[in-house]
């Protein structure tokens, strides 16, 4: 979650995908472990959102809270939508699949976005897609492959950054 109000020096990353309850509060929790296990947690401000408004203030699914517990990780955060001063207030703005990416870049159109909006699989150094894919209607096997392609991509993605950063 995030710690530091805007302004500060700390890289912001915000995760986005549709609720806000599956993908994006995986890639936040992956993300800031990756990040504390880097002895990077004073770099960085994480936060995660959703296009849509259905979850808002609740906690993550529960399969995606499973799965993240089976490797260690806590997931802490509580669903909200993201707003138009987010493409401002974050540095880099991470979406999970296409249509999320739409939805932020229709946004950004009519704001004064500053942030990098991608897609987290940009950063996948092993892809056989461009997207994370919504596991909502699934079993737990969809959530342990959204895991898997989430930590990939999330570990390309601090590469990418600590590389920007020692520039
Ligand atoms: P997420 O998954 O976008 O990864 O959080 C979904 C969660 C809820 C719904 C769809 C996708 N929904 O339709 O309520």
């Amino acid at each position: 979650m995030v710690a530091e109000a805007s302004g500060s020096s700390r890289t912001r990353v915000l995760f986005v995908c549709l609720g806000n309850i599956c993908r994006s509060p995986l890639a936040e929790g992956v993300f800031e472990h990756l990040v504390r296990e880097a002895g990077l947690a004073e770099e960085f401000d994480i936060d995660s959102a959703g296009t849509g408004s259905w979850h808002v203030g609740e906690p993550p699914d529960t399969r995606a809270s499973m799965v993240a517990r089976e490797h260690g990780i806590e997931l802490q955060s509580r669903a909200r939508q993201v707003t138009a001063e987010d493409l401002s207030d974050f540095d880099y703005v991470v979406a999970m699949d296409r249509e999320n990416l739409r939805s932020l870049e229709r946004m950004a159109e009519t704001t004064d976005a500053t942030a990098e909006i991608t897609l987290l699989r940009a950063y996948d150094p092993d892809p056989d897609g461009d997207e994370v894919p919504d596991p909502y209607y699934g079993g737990v096997s969809g959530f342990e492959n959204v895991y898997d392609i989430v930590t990939r991509s999330c570990e390309g993605l601090l590469t990418r950054l600590r590389a920007l950063a020692s520039r």
